[in-house]
Protein backbone atom coordinates (compact mmCIF):
# COMPACT_ATOMS: atom_id res chain seq x y z
CA UNK A 1 0.00 0.00 0.00
CA UNK A 2 1.59 3.56 -0.76
CA UNK A 3 0.90 6.51 1.41
CA UNK A 4 -1.65 8.17 -0.91
CA UNK A 5 -3.94 4.95 -1.10
CA UNK A 6 -3.67 5.33 2.75
CA UNK A 7 -4.29 8.69 3.18
CA UNK A 8 -7.38 8.04 0.60
CA UNK A 9 -8.49 4.80 2.89
CA UNK A 10 -9.28 7.25 5.62
CA UNK A 11 -10.11 10.46 3.86
CA UNK A 12 -13.01 7.68 2.43
CA UNK A 13 -13.48 6.40 5.90
CA UNK A 14 -14.23 10.24 7.46
CA UNK A 15 -16.50 11.15 4.47
CA UNK A 16 -18.27 7.91 3.44
CA UNK A 17 -18.63 5.78 6.78
CA UNK A 18 -18.34 8.30 9.78
CA UNK A 19 -20.07 11.26 8.35
CA UNK A 20 -23.41 11.95 9.94
CA UNK A 21 -22.97 8.56 11.86
CA UNK A 22 -19.97 9.45 14.44
CA UNK A 23 -18.74 13.28 13.95
CA UNK A 24 -16.48 11.68 16.69
CA UNK A 25 -14.55 9.66 14.15
CA UNK A 26 -15.14 11.77 11.17
CA UNK A 27 -12.91 14.17 12.98
CA UNK A 28 -10.48 11.77 13.92
CA UNK A 29 -10.11 9.83 10.82
CA UNK A 30 -9.66 13.42 8.83
CA UNK A 31 -7.09 14.30 11.75
CA UNK A 32 -5.43 11.30 11.11
CA UNK A 33 -5.11 11.66 6.85
CA UNK A 34 -3.13 14.71 7.54
CA UNK A 35 -0.40 13.24 10.01
CA UNK A 36 1.90 12.26 7.83
CA UNK A 37 4.25 10.65 11.19
CA UNK A 38 1.35 8.69 12.00
CA UNK A 39 1.01 7.62 8.26
CA UNK A 40 5.08 6.09 8.08
CA UNK A 41 3.87 4.08 11.11
CA UNK A 42 1.23 2.34 9.56
CA UNK A 43 3.13 1.64 6.53
CA UNK A 44 5.62 -0.10 8.42
CA UNK A 45 2.99 -2.24 10.44
CA UNK A 46 0.78 -5.44 8.65
CA UNK A 47 -1.98 -5.13 6.23
CA UNK A 48 -4.66 -5.89 8.29
CA UNK A 49 -3.53 -2.32 10.74
CA UNK A 50 -4.23 -0.48 7.67
CA UNK A 51 -7.67 -0.40 7.97
CA UNK A 52 -9.23 2.30 10.25
CA UNK A 53 -10.95 0.79 12.43
CA UNK A 54 -8.15 -0.98 13.85
CA UNK A 55 -6.35 2.12 14.94
CA UNK A 56 -9.55 3.44 16.30
CA UNK A 57 -10.11 0.16 18.24
CA UNK A 58 -6.82 0.34 19.73
CA UNK A 59 -7.02 3.80 20.88
CA UNK A 60 -10.20 3.31 21.93
CA UNK A 61 -8.69 0.20 24.01
CA UNK A 62 -6.38 2.84 26.08
CA UNK A 63 -9.22 4.66 26.61
CA UNK A 64 -11.71 2.11 28.23
CA UNK A 65 -8.60 0.91 30.49
CA UNK A 66 -8.81 4.44 31.60
CA UNK A 67 -4.88 5.27 30.44
CA UNK A 68 -5.63 8.47 28.64
CA UNK A 69 -8.52 10.59 30.52
CA UNK A 70 -8.02 13.19 28.26
CA UNK A 71 -8.97 11.69 25.31
CA UNK A 72 -11.38 10.06 27.46
CA UNK A 73 -13.12 12.99 28.41
CA UNK A 74 -13.29 13.96 24.60
CA UNK A 75 -14.74 10.51 23.62
CA UNK A 76 -17.44 11.09 26.56
CA UNK A 77 -18.43 14.58 24.69
CA UNK A 78 -16.29 16.99 26.52
CA UNK A 79 -13.88 18.29 23.59
CA UNK A 80 -14.37 21.48 22.77
CA UNK A 81 -14.47 21.41 19.53
CA UNK A 82 -14.47 17.82 17.12
CA UNK A 83 -10.55 19.58 15.95
CA UNK A 84 -9.29 19.78 18.99
CA UNK A 85 -10.08 15.87 19.75
CA UNK A 86 -8.50 14.91 15.78
CA UNK A 87 -4.79 16.40 17.47
CA UNK A 88 -5.38 15.36 20.44
CA UNK A 89 -5.62 11.61 18.85
CA UNK A 90 -2.75 12.17 16.54
CA UNK A 91 -0.97 13.33 19.74
CA UNK A 92 -1.52 10.40 21.82
CA UNK A 93 -1.16 7.54 19.40
CA UNK A 94 2.27 9.15 18.46
CA UNK A 95 3.36 9.23 22.06
CA UNK A 96 1.60 5.32 22.80
CA UNK A 97 2.72 3.92 19.59
CA UNK A 98 5.45 1.50 21.47
CA UNK A 99 1.83 0.11 23.40
CA UNK A 100 -0.41 -0.14 20.35
CA UNK A 101 1.67 -2.21 17.62
CA UNK A 102 1.82 -5.21 19.70
CA UNK A 103 -2.62 -4.76 20.38
CA UNK A 104 -2.57 -3.96 16.66
CA UNK A 105 -1.36 -6.95 15.45
CA UNK A 106 -2.76 -9.45 17.56
CA UNK A 107 -5.73 -7.93 17.07
CA UNK A 108 -8.41 -7.67 14.29
CA UNK A 109 -11.37 -5.32 14.33
CA UNK A 110 -14.70 -7.45 15.70
CA UNK A 111 -17.98 -6.84 15.74
CA UNK A 112 -21.33 -8.04 18.00
CA UNK A 113 -24.64 -6.55 18.00
CA UNK A 114 -27.14 -7.71 20.21
CA UNK A 115 -29.68 -5.99 18.00
CA UNK A 116 -29.74 -8.79 15.60
CA UNK A 117 -31.80 -10.90 17.97
CA UNK A 118 -35.07 -8.76 16.77
CA UNK A 119 -34.42 -10.25 13.27
CA UNK A 120 -33.60 -14.10 14.72
CA UNK A 121 -36.49 -14.34 17.11
CA UNK A 122 -39.47 -14.37 14.18
CA UNK A 123 -36.77 -15.98 12.28
CA UNK A 124 -36.83 -18.96 14.64
CA UNK A 125 -40.31 -18.80 15.88
CA UNK A 126 -40.87 -19.32 12.06
CA UNK A 127 -38.74 -22.28 11.41
CA UNK A 128 -38.64 -24.33 14.08
CA UNK A 129 -42.59 -23.71 15.72
CA UNK A 130 -42.35 -26.92 17.85
CA UNK A 131 -40.02 -29.02 18.87
CA UNK A 132 -36.59 -27.32 20.97
CA UNK A 133 -33.54 -27.24 18.66
CA UNK A 134 -30.11 -26.75 19.20
CA UNK A 135 -28.55 -23.34 18.24
CA UNK A 136 -25.49 -23.33 16.24
CA UNK A 137 -24.66 -19.31 15.61
CA UNK A 138 -21.03 -19.15 13.47
CA UNK A 139 -18.89 -15.81 13.11
CA UNK A 140 -20.49 -15.62 16.81
CA UNK A 141 -17.60 -13.25 17.75
CA UNK A 142 -18.77 -12.88 21.85
CA UNK A 143 -21.79 -15.25 21.08
CA UNK A 144 -24.04 -11.71 21.96
CA UNK A 145 -26.60 -13.46 19.78
CA UNK A 146 -26.98 -16.44 21.88
CA UNK A 147 -28.54 -14.49 24.55
CA UNK A 148 -31.36 -13.98 23.08
CA UNK A 149 -33.54 -16.08 25.15
CA UNK A 150 -32.60 -13.57 28.46
CA UNK A 151 -32.93 -10.36 26.30
CA UNK A 152 -36.28 -8.19 25.71
CA UNK A 153 -37.11 -7.43 22.49
CA UNK A 154 -39.95 -4.78 21.68
CA UNK A 155 -41.90 -4.87 18.95
CA UNK A 156 -44.07 -2.24 19.68
CA UNK A 157 -47.55 -2.59 19.21
CA UNK A 158 -46.84 -6.12 17.67
CA UNK A 159 -46.09 -7.24 21.18
CA UNK A 160 -43.19 -8.37 23.55
CA UNK A 161 -40.55 -11.43 24.05
CA UNK A 162 -37.95 -12.17 26.66
CA UNK A 163 -38.09 -11.48 30.75
CA UNK A 164 -39.10 -8.29 31.22
CA UNK A 165 -36.20 -7.21 33.89
CA UNK A 166 -33.21 -8.07 31.54
CA UNK A 167 -31.01 -5.49 31.69
CA UNK A 168 -30.95 -6.10 27.60
CA UNK A 169 -33.72 -4.50 26.14
CA UNK A 170 -33.91 -4.27 22.08
CA UNK A 171 -36.52 -2.31 20.12
CA UNK A 172 -37.31 -3.01 16.48
CA UNK A 173 -39.91 -1.24 14.60
CA UNK A 174 -41.76 -3.68 12.31
CA UNK A 175 -42.24 -1.47 9.55
CA UNK A 176 -44.18 -3.83 7.21
CA UNK A 177 -45.81 -7.94 7.18
CA UNK A 178 -46.35 -9.57 10.40
CA UNK A 179 -43.79 -11.22 12.04
CA UNK A 180 -44.39 -13.85 14.88
CA UNK A 181 -43.48 -12.57 17.83
CA UNK A 182 -43.45 -16.12 19.99
CA UNK A 183 -40.64 -17.55 21.86
CA UNK A 184 -38.66 -20.26 20.95
CA UNK A 185 -37.47 -23.63 22.57
CA UNK A 186 -33.56 -24.02 22.92
CA UNK A 187 -32.36 -26.93 23.91
CA UNK A 188 -28.76 -25.88 23.49
CA UNK A 189 -26.40 -22.45 22.48
CA UNK A 190 -23.55 -22.96 20.63
CA UNK A 191 -21.36 -20.61 18.94
CA UNK A 192 -18.05 -21.16 16.42
CA UNK A 193 -16.26 -18.79 15.48
CA UNK A 194 -12.49 -18.67 14.10
CA UNK A 195 -11.60 -16.18 17.14
CA UNK A 196 -14.49 -16.24 19.60
CA UNK A 197 -14.15 -13.61 21.99
CA UNK A 198 -14.45 -14.55 25.43
CA UNK A 199 -17.31 -12.56 27.78
CA UNK A 200 -15.81 -13.85 30.70
CA UNK A 201 -12.46 -12.35 29.41
CA UNK A 202 -11.74 -8.65 30.35
CA UNK A 203 -8.99 -8.35 27.76
CA UNK A 204 -11.50 -10.11 24.98
CA UNK A 205 -14.46 -8.01 26.63
CA UNK A 206 -12.53 -4.68 26.62
CA UNK A 207 -11.55 -5.66 23.25
CA UNK A 208 -15.07 -5.87 21.61
CA UNK A 209 -16.11 -2.53 23.25
CA UNK A 210 -13.14 -0.95 22.05
CA UNK A 211 -14.30 -1.94 18.64
CA UNK A 212 -17.65 -0.22 18.76
CA UNK A 213 -17.89 3.03 17.87
CA UNK A 214 -18.09 5.82 21.45
CA UNK A 215 -20.32 7.94 19.80
CA UNK A 216 -22.96 6.32 18.44
CA UNK A 217 -25.17 4.65 21.31
CA UNK A 218 -24.41 1.04 21.43
CA UNK A 219 -21.54 0.96 23.48
CA UNK A 220 -23.64 0.63 26.69
CA UNK A 221 -25.85 -1.93 25.41
CA UNK A 222 -23.03 -4.33 24.09
CA UNK A 223 -21.35 -3.75 28.17
CA UNK A 224 -24.94 -5.21 29.43
CA UNK A 225 -25.03 -7.54 26.41
CA UNK A 226 -21.38 -8.79 27.37
CA UNK A 227 -22.38 -9.00 30.93
CA UNK A 228 -25.34 -11.16 30.39
CA UNK A 229 -23.70 -13.41 28.05
CA UNK A 230 -21.18 -13.89 30.95
CA UNK A 231 -23.73 -14.26 33.37
CA UNK A 232 -26.11 -16.80 30.98
CA UNK A 233 -22.72 -18.83 29.29
CA UNK A 234 -22.52 -20.33 25.92
CA UNK A 235 -20.99 -23.23 24.40
CA UNK A 236 -18.29 -21.19 22.65
CA UNK A 237 -15.65 -23.01 20.62
CA UNK A 238 -12.69 -22.15 18.08
CA UNK A 239 -13.17 -23.46 15.22
CA UNK A 240 -13.91 -22.52 11.07
CA UNK A 241 -17.55 -22.07 9.90
CA UNK A 242 -16.34 -25.04 6.77
CA UNK A 243 -13.51 -27.01 8.24
CA UNK A 244 -15.21 -27.65 11.77
CA UNK A 245 -18.85 -27.39 11.38
CA UNK A 246 -19.14 -31.23 10.12
CA UNK A 247 -17.54 -32.79 13.38
CA UNK A 248 -19.83 -30.13 15.80
CA UNK A 249 -23.24 -31.15 13.78
CA UNK A 250 -22.55 -34.91 13.86
CA UNK A 251 -21.71 -34.94 17.76
CA UNK A 252 -25.66 -33.08 18.17
CA UNK A 253 -29.04 -35.31 18.29
CA UNK A 254 -32.03 -33.65 17.03
CA UNK A 255 -33.23 -30.63 15.02
CA UNK A 256 -30.52 -27.90 14.66
CA UNK A 257 -31.31 -24.25 13.68
CA UNK A 258 -27.73 -22.44 12.17
CA UNK A 259 -27.89 -18.49 12.48
CA UNK A 260 -25.09 -16.27 10.40
CA UNK A 261 -25.60 -12.73 10.90
CA UNK A 262 -23.74 -10.80 8.91
CA UNK A 263 -20.91 -13.15 9.03
CA UNK A 264 -21.01 -15.44 5.70
CA UNK A 265 -19.59 -12.16 3.48
CA UNK A 266 -16.25 -12.72 5.71
CA UNK A 267 -15.87 -16.35 3.63
CA UNK A 268 -14.62 -16.46 0.21
CA UNK A 269 -17.50 -17.41 -2.34
CA UNK A 270 -16.02 -21.21 -2.66
CA UNK A 271 -16.16 -21.65 1.23
CA UNK A 272 -19.66 -20.09 0.80
CA UNK A 273 -20.79 -22.94 -1.01
CA UNK A 274 -18.72 -25.34 0.89
CA UNK A 275 -20.70 -23.57 4.08
CA UNK A 276 -23.86 -24.73 2.44
CA UNK A 277 -22.77 -28.45 1.22
CA UNK A 278 -21.88 -29.04 5.07
CA UNK A 279 -25.02 -28.02 6.35
CA UNK A 280 -26.61 -30.42 3.84
CA UNK A 281 -24.76 -32.97 4.06
CA UNK A 282 -25.19 -32.87 7.88
CA UNK A 283 -28.88 -32.80 7.23
CA UNK A 284 -28.68 -36.77 6.26
CA UNK A 285 -30.99 -38.08 9.31
CA UNK A 286 -32.68 -34.65 10.48
CA UNK A 287 -33.63 -31.33 9.79
CA UNK A 288 -31.33 -28.70 9.52
CA UNK A 289 -32.67 -24.89 9.22
CA UNK A 290 -29.98 -22.35 8.58
CA UNK A 291 -31.40 -18.26 9.37
CA UNK A 292 -29.10 -16.19 7.39
CA UNK A 293 -29.40 -12.66 8.06
CA UNK A 294 -26.96 -11.02 5.33
CA UNK A 295 -26.65 -8.34 3.05
CA UNK A 296 -28.11 -8.83 -0.28
CA UNK A 297 -26.46 -11.29 -2.84
CA UNK A 298 -24.17 -12.85 0.28
CA UNK A 299 -26.67 -15.71 0.12
CA UNK A 300 -27.14 -17.76 -3.31
CA UNK A 301 -30.24 -18.81 -3.97
CA UNK A 302 -32.73 -17.26 -1.85
CA UNK A 303 -35.93 -15.69 -3.57
CA UNK A 304 -35.55 -12.39 -5.05
CA UNK A 305 -37.24 -9.92 -3.20
CA UNK A 306 -36.92 -6.16 -3.76
CA UNK A 307 -35.89 -4.43 -0.18
CA UNK A 308 -38.40 -1.78 1.14
CA UNK A 309 -37.60 1.57 0.54
CA UNK A 310 -36.63 2.43 3.71
CA UNK A 311 -34.28 6.06 4.18
CA UNK A 312 -31.07 5.85 5.43
CA UNK A 313 -29.67 2.05 5.47
CA UNK A 314 -29.51 -0.36 2.92
CA UNK A 315 -31.61 -3.33 4.29
CA UNK A 316 -30.12 -6.55 4.62
CA UNK A 317 -31.71 -9.99 4.00
CA UNK A 318 -33.11 -12.30 6.23
CA UNK A 319 -33.30 -15.71 4.65
CA UNK A 320 -34.35 -19.05 5.62
CA UNK A 321 -33.18 -22.39 4.24
CA UNK A 322 -34.07 -26.22 5.45
CA UNK A 323 -32.20 -28.56 4.08
CA UNK A 324 -33.28 -32.51 4.81
CA UNK A 325 -32.11 -35.85 3.78
CA UNK A 326 -28.66 -34.66 2.73
CA UNK A 327 -30.21 -31.73 0.59
CA UNK A 328 -31.88 -28.31 0.23
CA UNK A 329 -35.36 -28.75 0.70
CA UNK A 330 -37.00 -25.10 0.79
CA UNK A 331 -35.35 -21.38 0.39
CA UNK A 332 -37.45 -18.30 1.61
CA UNK A 333 -36.86 -15.33 2.12
CA UNK A 334 -38.31 -14.23 5.41
CA UNK A 335 -37.89 -10.37 4.81
CA UNK A 336 -35.34 -7.17 4.97
CA UNK A 337 -34.10 -5.81 8.26
CA UNK A 338 -31.89 -3.10 9.55
CA UNK A 339 -28.30 -4.31 9.94
CA UNK A 340 -28.59 -3.44 13.73
CA UNK A 341 -31.83 -4.41 13.90
CA UNK A 342 -33.35 -1.42 14.61
CA UNK A 343 -36.36 -2.62 11.87
CA UNK A 344 -37.97 -4.97 10.39
CA UNK A 345 -40.19 -5.40 7.37
CA UNK A 346 -41.45 -9.30 7.31
CA UNK A 347 -42.63 -10.62 3.75
CA UNK A 348 -45.13 -12.94 5.14
C1 LIG B 1 -18.94 -9.02 11.60
S1 LIG B 1 -18.68 -10.29 12.79
C2 LIG B 1 -20.37 -10.72 13.11
C3 LIG B 1 -20.54 -11.26 14.48
C4 LIG B 1 -21.97 -11.65 14.88
N1 LIG B 1 -22.46 -12.74 14.06
C5 LIG B 1 -22.92 -10.48 14.85
O1 LIG B 1 -23.89 -10.51 14.05
O2 LIG B 1 -22.74 -9.53 15.61
C6 LIG B 1 -18.12 -11.67 11.81
C7 LIG B 1 -17.55 -12.81 12.64
O3 LIG B 1 -17.30 -13.91 11.76
C8 LIG B 1 -16.11 -14.57 12.18
N2 LIG B 1 -15.58 -15.34 11.06
C9 LIG B 1 -15.10 -14.86 9.89
N3 LIG B 1 -14.71 -15.88 9.09
C10 LIG B 1 -14.97 -17.03 9.77
C11 LIG B 1 -14.77 -18.41 9.48
N4 LIG B 1 -14.24 -18.81 8.32
N5 LIG B 1 -15.15 -19.32 10.40
C12 LIG B 1 -15.68 -18.92 11.59
N6 LIG B 1 -15.87 -17.63 11.92
C13 LIG B 1 -15.51 -16.69 11.03
C14 LIG B 1 -15.23 -13.42 12.64
O4 LIG B 1 -14.20 -13.88 13.51
C15 LIG B 1 -16.24 -12.50 13.33
O5 LIG B 1 -16.36 -12.79 14.70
Amino acid sequence: MTREELVAGWRWFAERECRGYSPLYEAISTAVAASTELHERLLACSNHVRQPNMLLAAMHDLVLRGEEPDLGAHYGGAAPTVADTGHLFVETALRRWEDLVPVLEARRTQTNEVGRIAVLAPALATVAPHEPVTLIDVGTSAGLTLTLPHCRIDFGDRGVLGPPGSPVCVECAVLGGNPPVRPTAIRRRIGLDRRPLGPNDPDDARWLLACTWPDTGRLERTRAALALAAAHPSDLRTGDAVTDLPALLTAIDGPIVVTTTWALAYLPEDARAAFVDVLAAGSADRRISWISCEAPGVVDGLPQIDPPDVAGTSASVVGATTFRNGTTVERTTLGHAHPHGRWLWWHR
